[in-house]
């Protein structure tokens, strides 16, 4: 491993007067030259953005950006689609099993989660390491603004949930009230200016001392408030249709989509894409900044969402789901391995040249990528991984509300490598579904009957074991002693109930 990272020496370090934790050492190769400046990493993550829906379509200065040179990652997911865990895992590179939020209320930005994990942040360790850190936008969805996490020296967060206008901030620790005037208000544009705002200050006073930047996003979630310029975008786009609207044993109780949802679904799309036209401007600026104060050269761009969405496919209204596309600037072209959520954190101290903390369980996945130059644009947004499981919605006139249900507590291993890609789930309920995805993409038939005893139980002994690792030494079994890419990879997955 050590020889494809030297490709990367180009990119060094100011130590400054930064401070090491026992434990917590930078790597040689960045030890060996101090004169040069560790790279700048800038993660955009939205929220609940698509890839199936065809999101990204709309983002053409993005895909330009990305163009220019990027890797795409064609088999991204995220273990656990829901909002809260999912952010946690990114923050901590750790399964919702060892960082214990399993929803978004629940133990969510707790008092447990901010004594045991808000500590361990890709955050904590880059700034103790002497990056300059920021935060702009939605943190965690319980966030109440009473507290700056530890490891941001700027912060800007959002107090709960997702909002675009009316939401209050806390300003490194102060509250910030804002109203419903665009432009000084809109949440995107705010996170723009703050943030370059931020990056050009901290190059002219420390022009030595590299930066990491998280931009958070709430498009294109809920209340899906356009810019003013943008409200008449796509008029005609519509939902996703699936061939399998029937699938779902929900759909029993609340009957197929009526017309009146599906012009309910056509209208969300078409909002969602509209806020999405803000982050792609948004992007188009970062990117400018970046080329004016020549750092473009030595910073990695890294674009995600929390997790995926999905508008009709099985009949269901709306809801939250896992596969993600990512690509790059850094290399061009695109990948099949597969890369996690859980991956970000370590992938991140890689690239300031840490090594992966023996307690996250992702493993990095800078190897992967082109090295030759160093930036880079990761898109993760999610495709339909768990269309079958992660929704429980009941109409409620003519809307959608989701609620729990008995069966909704899931654990799911999927495995992809050159000859195989499926899903083999277990449900708390016993239920046990096996889906071939090479032959049969919108998950219609539950193969598990059709399986090997033996088969089966290794299945299930894998999953156990995933259900349960530690660390990435046991939850990257596979991939411990072998190139990252051409093997196997496990995904697994849990959910409770189900939130918007
Ligand atoms: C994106 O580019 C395509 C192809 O050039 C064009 O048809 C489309 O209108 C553009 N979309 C937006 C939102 O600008
Ligand atoms: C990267 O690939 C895209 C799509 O294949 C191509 O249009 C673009 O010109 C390439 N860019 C570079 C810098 O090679
Ligand atoms: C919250 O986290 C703590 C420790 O991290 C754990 O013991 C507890 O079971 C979690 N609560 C829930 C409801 O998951
Ligand atoms: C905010 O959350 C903290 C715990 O994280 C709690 O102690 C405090 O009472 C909460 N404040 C409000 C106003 O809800
Ligand atoms: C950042 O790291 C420095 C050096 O370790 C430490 O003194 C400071 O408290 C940290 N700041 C935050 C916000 O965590
Ligand atoms: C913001 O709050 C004002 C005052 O309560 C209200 O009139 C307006 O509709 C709200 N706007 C949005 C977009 O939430
Ligand atoms: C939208 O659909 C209408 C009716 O089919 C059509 O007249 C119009 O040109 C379409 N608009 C766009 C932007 O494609
Ligand atoms: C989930 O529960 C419903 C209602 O109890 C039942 O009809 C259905 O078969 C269960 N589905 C699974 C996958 O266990
Ligand atoms: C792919 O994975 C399956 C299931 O684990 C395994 O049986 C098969 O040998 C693997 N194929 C390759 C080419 O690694």
């Amino acid at each position: 491993m050590a020889g494809r990272l030297l490709l990367f020496l180009c990119v060094s370090v100011t130590l400054g007067h930064a401070h090491f934790p026992p434990g917590q050492r930078l790597k040689p190769r960045i030890q060996r030259d101090r004169r040069n400046i560790r790279p700048n990493i800038i993660l955009i993550l939205t929220d609940d953005q698509d890839l199936e829906l065809g999101s990204m379509q709309a983002m053409n200065k993005t895909r330009r950006i990305m163009e220019e040179g990027g890797t795409s990652f064609s088999n991204a997911f995220v273990t656990t689609p829901m909002c809260c865990p999912s952010r946690s895992s990114m923050l901590t590179g750790k399964y919702v099993h060892n960082h214990n939020t399993y929803t978004n209320n629940e133990n969510c930005s707790s008092p447990s989660w901010q004594r045991q994990h808000e500590p361990r942040t890709f955050g904590v360790y880059l700034n103790n390491t002497g990056y300059r850190t920021a935060f702009f936008g939605k943190y965690l969805n319980e966030y109440n603004g009473s507290y700056v996490p530890a490891g941001w020296r700027e912060w800007l967060g959002l107090v709960k949930n997702s909002r675009f206008y009316n939401y209050t901030l806390s300003r490194n620790g102060v509250r910030e009230k804002h109203g419903a005037q665009y432009p000084q208000d809109y949440l995107t544009d705010l996170i723009t200016s703050e943030s370059i705002r931020y990056f050009r200050s901290s190059k002219r006073i420390y022009p030595h001392r590299p930066v990491l930047m998280v931009l958070s996003h709430a498009a294109p979630h809920g209340p899906e408030d356009s810019a003013p310029q943008y409200s008449n975008a796509f008029p005609n786009a519509s939902y996703n249709y699936a061939p399998n609207p029937d699938k779902h044993w929900i759909m029993r109780y609340t009957g197929a989509m009526r017309p009146i949802h599906m012009e309910f679904t056509n209208v969300l799309q078409r909002k969602r894409l509209q806020t999405l036209l803000s982050v792609d401007d948004s992007m188009e600026k970062l990117y400018n900044m970046l080329v004016e104060t020549g750092e473009l050269e030595n910073t990695y761009i890294i674009y995600t969402s929390d997790h995926g969405y999905h508008i009709g496919q099985f009949g269901l209204v709306k809801g939250e789901n896992v596969r993600i596309f990512t690509g790059s600037t850094g290399s061009n072209g695109s990948t099949g391995s597969t890369v996690l959520n859980i991956d970000l954190a370590p992938t991140i101290l890689d690239i300031a040249g840490l090594d992966t903390p023996t307690d996250m369980d992702g493993k990095s996945i800078l190897t992967l990528l082109d090295t030759d130059k160093p930036l880079l644009l990761l898109v993760i947004v999610y495709r339909q991984f768990c269309w079958t499981l992660c929704v429980c919605c009941v109409t409620v006139g003519p809307f959608c509300a989701c609620t729990s249900a008995n069966n909704n507590t899931y654990w799911c291993l999927r495995t992809i490598n050159e000859t195989h890609n499926f899903l083999f789930c277990e449900f708390a309920t016993g239920f046990l579904e096996y889906f071939d995805l090479n032959t049969d993409p919108y998950q219609l038939i539950n193969g598990v009957s059709s399986l090997d005893r033996t088969v089966l139980n290794q299945l299930h002994v894998q999953l156990m074991e995933l259900r349960g690792c530690r660390g990435h030494k046991q939850c990257n079994p596979r991939t411990r002693s072998v190139e990252p890419g051409t093997t196997p990879t496990q995904l697994h997955s849990y959910t409770t109930t189900q939130a918007v």
